[in-house]
């Protein structure tokens, strides 16, 4: 199928967008600096901190950001739950009291309870196996995404 494009003006600071690609929810996150900040402290609680499962994203997005080198702010993620499938919660706040005090913002999978942070990387102690999918994308110039 033909790229999906994406407008990031669309995306405001700290907020995700949804768009549809072959079919699936595909994420964009316009993140904050304090949101970015969040990834570097996680490595112990993370299955897969470096991103080493090579399924899961393209060579470019194996990086701590999970995105294109320059673009930090802005992550792309298939919406989909690597455990059965459900399409994660985005829940961006920190501490909400049903998350605990510990929660620095990410995903939550209504389903089965995975946990997936500001990079979708999935914590220990939860049934999903893999990090949330970086589909292929690129900058068609510095306002749009093409994923695909
Ligand atoms: Fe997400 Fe099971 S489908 S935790």
């Amino acid at each position: 199928g033909a790229p999906v494009e994406v407008s990031l003006s669309k995306a405001e600071p700290g907020q995700q967008i949804r768009v549809i690609w072959r079919g699936k929810p595909v994420w964009l996150v316009n993140r904050t600096k304090e949101m970015l900040d969040t990834l570097a402290g996680l490595d112990g609680a993370l299955k897969d901190p470096n991103s080493d499962n090579v399924k899961q994203q393209p060579e470019y997005a194996k990086n701590l950001a999970r995105t294109r080198e320059g673009k930090e702010q802005y992550l792309v993620l298939v919406g989909i739950c690597t455990h059965l499938g459900c399409s994660p919660t985005y829940r961006p706040e920190l501490a909400p009291a049903d998350l605990g005090a510990d929660w620095k913002g990410g995903w939550y999978c209504p389903c089965h309870g995975s946990r997936f942070d500001l990079a979708g990387r999935v914590y220990k102690n939860v049934p999903a196996g893999a990090n949330l999918e970086v589909p292929p994308y690129y900058f068609k110039d510095d306002n749009t995404i093409l994923i695909g």
